[in-house]
């Protein structure tokens, strides 16, 4: 099902915030590539990285991934992802449920409202809405993260990172990162699940494919607010060249989990992060770019919306759903873990 009809038909794309208007958003599926303790871009060459992963996007996904040698397009003999030309990689934290004795279960992932695929993670390319307004591709070589793993509170920069707790069907409001979402995990049953919102910066230094931090090359526009969603405010003379806004949706499926009997007897909420994070400020967004060629940039100059889009080649579900990868690091994931992945400790 295509977007853009699915989400006029509940109402959705009328009320992305501030009178934005109709948002030209590319909106597609990464299936499930790997989920291992790896992070090329954080822990470049180190195996196993501190927590794990869920990855997505080209199979050339892999410890390293220097930049100066490692070209996604060429090294990817697939993708995960419904644009055929994608071969970039997206990651972030893995959610864990915790059982009251101790012991934590992988928490599986569903496929965001009228996708289809293997969990994975919900790629938003943003254009700017005016038709006319610049909007520069992300080039060879670049990536970036957004978020702090080591975040255990809400204070620091603020950060366009958060939860919500899905109604049974249709996400209930679509102002991303507006009340009633929040940084912190939601504290009782989600009939639908919980969704996850990474949503990346807008502004560019024009320079540099990375930083040390992976993040001071990027920054958020002056003015943009929590809850917007696509390139809006104005970019800073330091960062003055305007990107696509990069989003993510994760749909954690924690309906197994929504019974009494199941949660801690003090009524405090039993999902974590890989991280070892208790309350939710550690979920973090990568990115690595690998489109082919200046196919991405021709799609946002086409202002492409949803998952079909002229100036791109597309796959079908199941061509997607069969890319994915073995495990580099070879380590028990999944079934009830004494700890979690790399021993996190909980925080
Ligand atoms: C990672 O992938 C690149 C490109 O395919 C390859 O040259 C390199 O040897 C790989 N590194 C590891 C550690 O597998
Ligand atoms: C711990 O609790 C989970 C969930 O109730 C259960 O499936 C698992 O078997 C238990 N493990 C042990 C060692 O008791």
């Amino acid at each position: 099902m295509q977007w853009k009809p699915l989400a006029l038909a509940l109402g959705i794309l009328a009320d992305l915030g501030h009178g934005q208007g109709t948002m030209p958003m590319m909106r597609f599926q990464c299936s499930q590539l790997v989920v291992e303790r790896l992070d090329p871009l954080v822990n470049p060459g180190t195996a196993p990285s501190p927590h794990l992963h869920q990855i997505v996007g080209g199979n050339s996904f892999n410890i390293s991934m220097d930049p100066a040698t490692h070209d996604l397009p060429t090294a990817s003999t697939c993708t995960s992802c419904t644009f055929s030309e994608d071969f970039s990689n997206y990651w972030t934290a893995v959610m864990y449920f915790r059982a009251r004795n101790g012991t934590f279960t992988r928490v599986p992932q569903l496929p965001n409202q009228g996708l289809e695929g293997n969990g994975g993670i919900t790629v938003y390319y943003i254009a700017p809405s005016n038709k006319k307004a610049a909007v520069t591709a992300f080039k060879p070589g670049f990536r970036m993260l957004v978020g702090d793993a080591a975040r255990s509170s809400a204070s620091g920069p603020a950060r366009k990172i958060c939860h919500r707790c899905m109604p049974t069907s249709g996400d209930n409001k679509n102002i991303n990162c507006g009340s009633p979402d929040g940084p912190t995990f939601p504290k009782g049953f989600c009939a639908g699940g919980i969704r996850t919102i990474i949503t990346f910066p807008t502004c560019w230094d024009g320079k540099n494919t990375d930083s040390p931090d992976h993040s001071s090359h990027v920054t958020f526009a002056k003015g943009a607010a929590q809850n917007d969603v696509g390139p809006t405010g104005s970019c800073p003379a330091s960062h003055p060249v305007v990107i696509p806004q990069l989003m993510y949706e994760i749909i954690w499926d924690t309906k197994a989990f929504n019974k009494k009997e199941l949660w801690p007897e003090d009524g405090s909420q039993p999902f974590v992060w890989s991280t070892g994070d208790t309350n939710g400020y550690s979920q973090h967004g990568d990115y690595v770019f690998g489109w082919k060629g200046d196919s991405l940039q021709k799609a946002l100059d086409q202002r492409c919306t949803g998952d079909t889009c002229a100036a791109l080649k597309t796959q079908t579900t199941e061509e997607a759903v069969k890319c994915t990868k073995s495990r580099d690091v070879q380590e028990e994931v999944d079934g009830w873990l004494t700890n979690l992945p790399g021993d996190r400790m909980l925080f």
